[in-house]
């Protein structure tokens, strides 16, 4: 028999988040968010497809947690929706909206499942984005707010605190690259926002800190160990860029690094600088790099990167016979080890926690009703041995958590992507646990991967 056993405390858990499973969009006071607005524009989700209904999940919560219970889930990471407690991002504070999910959080500890509550994944309210969106510094602030009144109504119950997913996808991707909500396409207001959103995370964590003392807060980042497609010195110079760009800019300054002076230097001289933004003051860089509990990291690939030669962007490569999921993302296991060792050397965190690992697979129900998704288990399986080496090198690792608890609205991709654990039909929101939902419980129950040889 072998085995790769987990520290014991190990969490183990699955992860949704509110836009992508929640529907009901205007159910008890709940305001509009940059997701509700950006899904209606034309050609914006591949299969035209919305969050209004997703899972059902607003409805359904109840036999949801039960199936979690089935599962043997250790942990439940979810998001709340800013614009169900606070509808027009400030001001009145919407009790029924808290109430969904106050009443989550105790069916969760009825079932003996943690609650890891994030607080900040993608669905802003329209009304902040229509005073400026996270490119305007005020929202930091009001960020702040809502985690402090989410914090005085959950603060008893929930432990575990994530300020903000994947900050560089939030900037980036919505405010640059414009394929996310709320889908602009200004290189200047995303570095604005990136600021912002550490801002907000500094803010945040002294506002949980504050209603609830004894909680445990840290930022979840999506992080990819970048590898230049060959010796070219112009690919190396490139690589250099995209790892600025996508990991360091965040881990330096998150702790306590400042922001690195390569980075601002490539920002300047591409004119992302635009002077309205200062960001090296020591006061807000105090603040970023706030003592944080643990390290979320959100792993799903590793990005080869060329340059394209013609003063271009970075440019990202899978290689021609690389493994890919249906998402087209290189499985790239031993870059999670790399990764979690290169954290431990560079950043020294006091701990880390998987927050997201998982992979698209379109494999539905068979001829037995049953869905045999083995390429998940194999891609979950390699992900944990990784982790798992990195563990044995001393990396403090205190938690997994699966990318998704089940099937759901996966952006701008729409529901072709399936992510979970859990298949969903939805046409009438049918849940079946896939093959991989009954091996990840045995991965749970052993604290680890066991078999017999
Ligand atoms: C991450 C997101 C998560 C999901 C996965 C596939 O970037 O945090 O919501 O979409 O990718």
């Amino acid at each position: 028999m072998t085995s790769h056993l987990f520290p014991p405390g190990f969490v183990w858990g699955a992860a949704t988040s509110s836009y992508q499973i929640e529907g009901s969009p205007s159910a008890d006071g709940k305001g509009v968010s940059i997701w509700d607005t950006f899904t209606r524009t034309p050609g914006a989700i591949e299969d035209d497809s919305s969050g209004d209904i997703a899972c059902d999940h607003y409805r359904r919560w109840e036999s949801d947690v039960d199936l979690m219970a089935e599962l043997g889930l250790g942990a439940y990471r979810f998001s709340v929706a800013w614009p169900r407690v606070l509808p027009s991002g400030d001001g009145r504070v919407n009790s029924a909206g808290l109430d969904f999910y106050d009443r989550l959080v105790d069916r969760l500890l009825d079932r003996g499942i943690e609650p890891w509550v994030t607080l900040y994944h993608w669905d802003l309210p329209q009304a902040i984005e229509d005073r400026g969106g996270w490119p305007a510094r005020s929202v930091a602030r009001a960020f702040a707010d809502y985690a402090g009144i989410t914090a005085d109504r959950l603060g008893d119950r929930v432990g575990r605190w994530i300020t903000i997913n994947e900050p560089w996808v939030v900037a980036k991707r919505g405010y640059s690259y414009g394929d996310k909500a709320p889908g602009h396409r200004d290189a200047q207001a995303a570095v604005r926002a990136t600021h912002h959103l550490l801002l907000g995370h500094g803010l945040a964590t002294q506002a949980i800190r504050a209603s609830a003392p004894a909680a445990r807060v840290g930022i979840s980042l999506n992080l990819t160990p970048v590898v230049p497609a060959s010796t070219d010195r112009a690919d190396i110079e490139a690589a250099r860029r995209f790892d600025g760009d996508a990991n360091r800019w965040f881990l330096d300054p998150v702790f306590g690094r400042g922001y690195p002076d390569d980075v601002l230097r490539d920002y300047s001289d591409a004119g992302w600088l635009d002077g309205e933004v200062s960001l090296e003051s020591q006061a807000d860089h105090d603040l970023i790099s706030a003592s944080q509990d643990f390290l979320g990291v959100n792993y799903y690939e590793r990005t080869i990167i060329r340059d394209p030669g013609n003063g271009g962007l970075p440019t990202k490569v899978v290689p021609a016979n690389a493994d890919v999921t249906d998402m087209g993302w290189e499985v790239y296991p031993s870059g999670l080890t790399d990764l979690l060792v290169g954290l431990k050397n560079e950043y020294r965190p006091a701990s880390i926690v998987i927050t997201e690992n998982g992979c698209s697979s379109s494999d539905s129900p068979g001829d037995d009703g049953q869905v045999h998704d083995q390429r998940r288990i194999s891609f979950l399986r390699d992900h944990l041995l990784a982790a798992h080496e990195a563990v044995c090198v001393g990396v403090p690792l205190d938690g997994f958590f699966a990318w998704s608890l089940m099937d759901n609205f996966e952006w701008a991709r729409g529901y072709r992507q399936r992510f979970g654990l859990v298949w969903v039909d939805f046409e009438t929101q049918r849940r079946i646990p896939k093959d991989s939902a009954a091996w990840y419980r045995d991965v749970v129950a052993a604290n680890g991967l066991v078999w017999n040889q």
